[in-house]
């Protein structure tokens, strides 16, 4: 009896819900998270793969930047084959990181965006030496190592490549489904300050909050002394309104769907007092 107690117990300590409803950016109120159940103790690298996908599409936020043009801020990575493309990153003269293979690169690419800049992709100014992609494993994305790996399975096995990540121990696996949200996948709470709430819609991904440098977005340290209030709810609400000169409209246009009203009002006075 005590036996079979523990092994449920135990199985069950090995059951990951992950579900595609991010911290960052939460699904429309009333449309239900699409939730998947992983049991990492018979993880396969299918489930691994799958797991990458759904990282990738949501929680990680890549698709934020990573589409195809014209309103991808960044190279179509989807419709890329990204172990070939590797290799030639690897091969630029240009190519500075200590990548060796393919899994290597991509990681790199994640860790530490600026070891390579893709040409043409680096921030304004910085004669590509700069990349403007947030570092994945920090808020506001912050990613888990195995996490990560799940993404690199993905793109690794998204052309029919061979996966070259291994799978996540029991060990690890257990580590994780112990901190993974209860059974239900409750949606994220609503923000209670403006600087939770611009972490939760990873707003400071594409723009630097404290200063005017240019990341995908405008720097929008004094963002107050050039909009009023209402030019600032619109810029949020209604993005397409009005397009900043010399930015492309890659500004994500459904917050206004996705934020409570409080949350919105937080920003909006947070944002108008930074003169
Ligand atoms: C805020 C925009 C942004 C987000 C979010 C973002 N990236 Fe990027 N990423 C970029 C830009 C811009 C580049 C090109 C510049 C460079 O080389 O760093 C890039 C480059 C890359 C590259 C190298 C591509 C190449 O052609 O060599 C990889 C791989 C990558 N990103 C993966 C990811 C993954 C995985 C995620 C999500 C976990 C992600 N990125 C999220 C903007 C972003
Ligand atoms: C994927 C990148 C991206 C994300 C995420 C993003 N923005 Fe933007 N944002 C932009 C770009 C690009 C522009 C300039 C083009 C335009 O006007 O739409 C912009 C413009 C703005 C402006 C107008 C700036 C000016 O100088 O007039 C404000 C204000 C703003 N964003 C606030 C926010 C807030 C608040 C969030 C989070 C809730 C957010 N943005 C999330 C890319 C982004």
């Amino acid at each position: 009896m005590n036996v079979f107690a523990k092994t449920i117990g135990f199985s069950l300590g090995l059951t990951l819900v992950f579900t595609s409803v991010t911290q960052l950016l939460p699904q429309v109120e009333g449309e239900a998270p699409v939730e998947r159940k992983v049991d990492l103790g018979s993880l396969t690298m299918d489930d691994f793969v799958a797991m990458g996908e759904d990282l990738f599409m949501n929680k990680g936020t890549c698709t934020l930047c990573h589409k195809p043009a014209p309103l991808g801020r960044a190279p179509d990575i989807q419709g890329m084959d990204m172990v070939s493309i590797s290799a030639k990153r690897l091969a630029d003269e240009r190519y500075q990181g200590e990548a060796k293979d393919a899994a290597g690169y991509i990681l790199e690419s994640m860790l530490e965006p600026s070891k390579f800049v893709v040409a043409g992709w680096g921030k304004k100014g910085s004669n590509d030496t700069v990349s403007p992609m947030p570092h994945i494993d920090k808020p506001p994305i912050q990613l888990s190592a195995m996490e990560i790996d799940a993404v690199i399975a993905y793109l690794q096995a998204k052309d029919g490549n061979e996966v070259t990540v291994s799978l996540p121990s029991p060990e690890a696996a257990a580590e994780v489904a112990a901190a993974a949200p209860a059974a239900g996948g409750a949606a994220p709470a609503p923000a209670v300050t403006a600087e939770e709430a611009l972490g939760k819609y990873a707003c400071s991904s594409c723009h630097a909050m404290d200063s005017e440098d240019v990341l995908v977005g405008p720097g929008l340290g004094t963002i107050g002394a050039r909009l009023s209030e209402a030019g600032i709810r619109q810029s949020i609400v209604d993005p397409a309104a009005v397009i900043v000169e010399g930015f492309p409209p890659a500004m994500p246009p459904d917050f206004a769907e996705k934020m409570t009203v409080k949350e919105l009002q937080m920003i909006v006075t947070f944002l108008a007092e930074k003169k």
